[in-house]
């Protein structure tokens, strides 16, 4: 039985992993931490992190980056392995991170679910059959109107997914309406679209001549992300100090 400690655990994501832990015969909170202590979990929540002396073999954090910093001290100091999926950490955290990673175990990824880290890895092969033989390579992201950065983090793993295995030899295209020229052959072009409640669609295109293959991933739900994280947090606990990600998980 893992025991996690559930940082965030009253926001969105901290309630689908609440949800998801209930139901998991392996895996169980046994404390949460949050800023608002607003509802009943079933489990002790703590609204200041120090205060949480709870035994625990690893940390799941969705919060926010203004929190980042305080849990890595807390991390490194309990000697408790952090599953980090909080996004929008600064240059200074996220070297902060790798520091801490040298004391503990810590797994970040933009992007949790299991479906979008194989497609980070099937892609690749793709991408060096097809873009080797001339095909183009571009990538379309649809998301919800709330979200107010562009391109998505996801689709930027993508293309440096696919860029990894072209040998870093091309460049990005976010915007083509200022560029009156056709498209260059190693570029990798990203398109965003927002609108209504879209969770999160990604599209890769290999358009070649006479033939297109799409690999396309749609998140109906955010609980892709909790079952990767809750995934990850089984993955890790117990792990020695280092740096890993969801492809780790996934072997
Ligand atoms: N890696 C992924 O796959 C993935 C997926 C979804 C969301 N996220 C990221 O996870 C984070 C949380 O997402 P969400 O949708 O659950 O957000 P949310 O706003 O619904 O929840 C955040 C929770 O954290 C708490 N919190 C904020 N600052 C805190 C602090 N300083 N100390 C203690 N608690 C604090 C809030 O009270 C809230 O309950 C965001 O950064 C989001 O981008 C990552």
């Amino acid at each position: 039985m893992v025991k996690v400690i559930m940082h965030g655990c009253n926001g969105h994501m901290g309630q689908v992993i609440t949800d998801l832990i209930v139901k998991d015969e392996n895996a169980q909170i046994v404390a949460g931490i949050d800023m608002a202590d607003c509802r009943d979990n079933g489990y002790p929540v703590f609204t200041d992190i120090k205060a949480c002396q709870v035994e625990a073999d690893v940390m799941i954090d969705f919060s926010s980056f203004k929190a980042t910093d305080g849990v890595l001290d807390y991390c490194v100091e309990r000697q408790l392995p952090l599953v980090l999926c909080t996004t929008g950490l600064t240059e200074e955290q996220l070297d902060k991170m790798k520091e801490c990673s040298q004391k503990v175990a810590i797994l970040k990824s933009a992007n949790m679910s299991l479906g979008i880290n194989t497609l980070l890895k099937l892609l690749q092969d793709a991408a060096k059959v097809l873009a080797t033989a001339g095909f183009d390579m571009e990538i379309v992201e649809k998301h919800h109107r709330l979200k107010c950065d562009a391109p998505s983090g996801t689709a930027l793993a993508l293309a440096d997914s696919l860029n990894e295995a072209m040998d870093n030899q091309y460049h990005y295209v976010y915007d083509r309406s200022q560029v009156h020229q056709q498209r260059d052959d190693k570029e990798i072009g990203i398109s965003a679209v927002r609108g209504g409640t879209i969770v999160g669609d990604h599209d890769v295109i290999f358009a070649g001549p006479d033939e297109v293959i799409t690999f396309s991933h749609r998140a109906y739900s955010k609980a892709v992300f909790g079952k990767g994280a809750v995934e990850a947090a089984k993955y890790l606990a117990g792990k020695p100090a280092g740096l890993y990600d969801m492809q780790d998980v996934i072997g």
